[in-house]
């Protein structure tokens, strides 16, 4: 069931996804060459209380963390640790915030200093993938407009995308329906109505789809080891296009 929202529910998204945004922006300011990612999520931690809002991931199916920090090969769910950050990583950023019943939830993975050129292209194709897939959401599209555009964006430069993990509609709770795969066909799927709101997720790889879980049941990696960068925005679907409520 994909639930439609009320102007006044459309107020409460945009407040709590410009908040999740305001946290992504200061985190990613803090990153740099020997912060630790607990550090980072200290950072977070004291955005949000600073904006009167709460960690939407804490305690979320059991998740130890504020913050979702993902580096080089972890795809997503990264756990803060003592883990230090060095020069040539890529970071990806994961925030959930609640605030006032509301959910907001974003996405981008940050270089640590200066990388690689495949490192380099890895983000900018997944940030493009991103673009391209709001692009293609517009009332009345099918879940599948938005999945095909993903993975013509990936495949077309040489990238795989993540399987087993998918974006979702959003709301009064972090995951409504529909589920959002990175990959399907145009035409097809369920039709997104206008005024409802979707966290769209691409989660590229540079080598192989495959992912694994980590003993720590929350760690996802890639197979093959090889890196991997996600991006993420809250978007509200109109009649002519997407309004990207966390940018
Ligand atoms: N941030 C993820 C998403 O984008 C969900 C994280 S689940 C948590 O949907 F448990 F790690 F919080
Ligand atoms: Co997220
Ligand atoms: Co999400």
């Amino acid at each position: 069931m994909i639930y439609t929202k009320s102007p006044d529910e459309i107020i409460g998204m945009r407040n709590a996804c410009r908040f999740a945004a305001e946290v992504r922006i200061a985190v990613g300011q803090s990153i740099r060459p020997g912060i630790t990612t607990k550090e980072l999520e200290d950072v977070a931690a004291k955005k949000i209380k600073s904006l009167g809002a709460k960690s939407a991931f804490l305690g979320y199916r059991g998740y130890p963390g504020i913050l979702c920090v993902s580096v080089n090969e972890v795809v997503i769910h990264g756990i803060p640790s003592r883990q230090k950050l060095k020069e040539g990583d890529i970071v990806g950023i994961d925030v959930g915030v609640k605030y006032n019943g509301f959910f907001g939830d974003t996405a981008e993975t940050f270089p640590v200093g200066k990388i690689s050129q495949e490192a380099k292209k890895l983000l900018s194709v997944s940030e493009d993938a991103l673009c391209n897939a709001i692009k293609s959401c517009i009332a009345g599209c099918r879940v599948g407009d938005i999945s095909s555009a993903i993975q013509t964006t990936a495949e077309e430069n040489g990238f795989s995308v993540v399987r087993d993990f998918v974006g979702h509609g959003i709301g009064r709770e972090l995951h409504e329906d529909p589920q959002i795969p990175n990959y399907g066909s145009a035409g097809i799927g369920l039709r997104i109505p206008e005024n409802s709101c979707l966290a769209i997720e691409v989660m590229l790889n540079q080598g192989d789809w495959h992912v694994k879980i980590l003993e720590d049941d929350w760690t996802v990696e890639t197979l093959d080891k090889k890196l991997s960068a996600h991006f993420e925005h809250t978007v509200l679907v109109k009649k002519d296009g997407c309004e990207i409520l966390t940018k």
